[in-house]
């Protein structure tokens, strides 16, 4: 492996380094192709076999390839006491996955993100003492990967604490201003570190104090949010794991630790405004509060009254269109009402009916989060259908059967400027020939406002729990 077999501008590699360097790049490549796997349900599962495998190539010749500065390989104590960590984490993490309950995912995806990020920031407080101080852009990487490794690290704790019912939501008009301190506690220890001409010896509180302002900050920065955008949050906190991982990478000059984190840090912002947009909000927004909520949506007396559909005329109005399309939301998967929902769409198919179902990227309380129970109920992938596919066909469509859903479908996105929710895309229910909606009561949805397509004389409303509605209608479609 030390044998020399090429020379570069004047320095010589051995073939354990252009070993070392060939796996990287072999790795970067899985990553990328396996992210673009993951962009599919049917590919993902083969995604994230190619992206585990990558890296794991990665660890294994780092730890038996690469040579620090004075040419010595990881000695061999050092080599068990990583492998018996990689042990212990492989086994609880192989555990944790098999227990974890499909509704906990984004609690699990939170608990991940926070081992990310403390990893990142140990990293940066360990090599702090190794610091070369005359180099200001090597110090700010390894500030940079504290800061935001640790924010990451406290915040995503929150957020895990948050979606598992531990941790409550706390809201004051002061922590906006404690937020904005620290925030400015954080910059100026970060210059005074940068410039203050120091050792790293000397600067050994500053360093410490900044690491705990950020681990505070973190907490601060999650706990006012609402738990309903807790999943932008939490996108927003993975793709800082990213970048911390990236700049931990920079630290040990690390090709495949830089690549692995920019591509986490670009995926999860990419998501995070992705997200933003499906729900016409921006960023600031989602941070220091909740929609808007008022706007000139007039109210339920204004609109008029809703109008019922007994179970037996919806289950011949079903049964007798040419073209169905499902317009599942939250209320959905609150009622775990997708199994009984396939049951429904394979009965009409059995009829010859034609049964869709439109996904709208905010549908629900997660990204996917349709995706996912639809996929759990044996839903074939070819009959979910984006929002900008499937809305050119609704004038063409006879019944749309809403699930549970209300902001995804309110006209008032379109046709009410002055809407908290204007400007936001929506499925365009209200042009299909007929509508029926699946709710318990006249309760709002997410955005807190009135939605008139419930007032439309084209929609006829089925009340009750989405899950309980479906069984009977069931009943009343086979009976026919
Ligand atoms: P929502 O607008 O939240 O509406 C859900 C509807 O379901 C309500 O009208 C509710 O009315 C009904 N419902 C609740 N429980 C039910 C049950 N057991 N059976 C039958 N109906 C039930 O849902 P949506 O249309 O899916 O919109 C999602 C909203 O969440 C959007 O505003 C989106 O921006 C926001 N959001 C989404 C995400 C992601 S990433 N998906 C993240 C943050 C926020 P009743 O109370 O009358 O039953």
């Amino acid at each position: 492996m030390n044998q020399v077999i090429g020379n570069l501008n004047g320095i010589d590699f051995t073939l354990g380094e252009t070993l070392l360097e060939l796996s990287y790049l072999l790795a970067a490549l899985l990553f990328v192709y396996g992210l673009k796997l993951l962009s599919h349900p049917e590919t993902a599962r083969k995604g994230n076999f190619y992206a585990a495998g990558g890296m794991v190539l990665a660890m294994v010749t780092t730890l038996f390839l690469h040579k620090n500065t004075d040419g010595q390989t990881i000695p061999v104590t050092n080599v068990w006491i990583i492998l018996a960590a990689l042990g212990v984490g492989t086994v609880v993490g192989w555990i944790m996955a098999l227990r974890i309950k499909m509704t906990a995912m984004p609690q699990m995806v939170s608990f991940y993100n926070a081992t990310g990020g403390i990893a990142s920031a140990l990293v940066s407080l360990l090599e702090f003492p190794n610091a070369d101080m005359g180099n200001t852009g090597s110090v700010l990487v390894t500030l940079l990967g504290l800061i935001i490794g640790s924010v990451a690290f406290s915040g995503s704790m929150i957020a895990y604490g948050k979606l598992d019912g531990k941790v409550g939501d706390i809201f004051s008009g002061f922590m906006k201003y404690l937020n904005m301190f620290l925030l400015l506690v954080v910059t100026a220890l970060t210059i005074f570190i940068i410039v203050s001409g120091q050792t790293p010896d000397q600067l050994s509180w500053a360093v410490y104090l900044l690491f705990v302002v950020s681990l505070v900050y973190g907490v601060m920065f999650v706990m006012p949010i609402g738990g309903a955008d807790m999943p932008v949050v939490i996108s927003l906190l993975n793709s800082f794991t990213g970048i911390a991982a990236a700049m931990a990478g920079f630290i040990y000059n690390n090709q495949a630790m830089i690549l692995g984190g920019i591509l986490v840090g670009a995926a999860g912002t990419i998501l995070t405004i992705l997200m933003c947009n499906a729900m016409n909000r921006s960023l600031l927004n989602v941070i220091v509060g909740a929609f808007g909520g008022g706007g000139s949506t007039a109210t339920a007396g204004e609109q008029g009254e809703m109008k019922e559909i007994s179970l037996s005329d919806a289950a011949i109005l079903l049964s007798y269109s040419k073209s169905v399309v499902v317009v599942p939301g939250y209320g959905l998967a609150v009622a775990q009402a997708q199994h009984v929902c396939r049951e429904i769409d394979v009965l009409l198919d059995g009829k010859g009916v034609n049964v869709r179902y439109a996904i709208h990227p905010v549908a629900g309380r997660m990204p996917g989060h349709m995706n996912v129970l639809l996929a759990e109920a044996d839903v074939p992938y070819n009959q979910l259908v984006e929002m900008e596919s499937i809305n050119p066909d609704m004038p063409n469509t006879d019944v749309v059967l809403v699930i549970g859903a209300n902001d995804v479908v309110n006209p008032a996105a379109i046709t009410d400027p002055g809407s908290p929710i204007a400007g936001m895309p929506i499925i365009r229910a209200h042009e299909a020939k007929n509508i029926i909606v699946m709710k318990r009561g006249r309760g709002k949805g997410y955005a807190g406002i009135e939605n008139n397509l419930f007032f439309d004389p084209k929609t006829r409303l089925l009340f009750g729990n989405a899950k309980d509605t479906l069984q009977k209608l069931v009943s009343e479609i086979k009976s026919l």
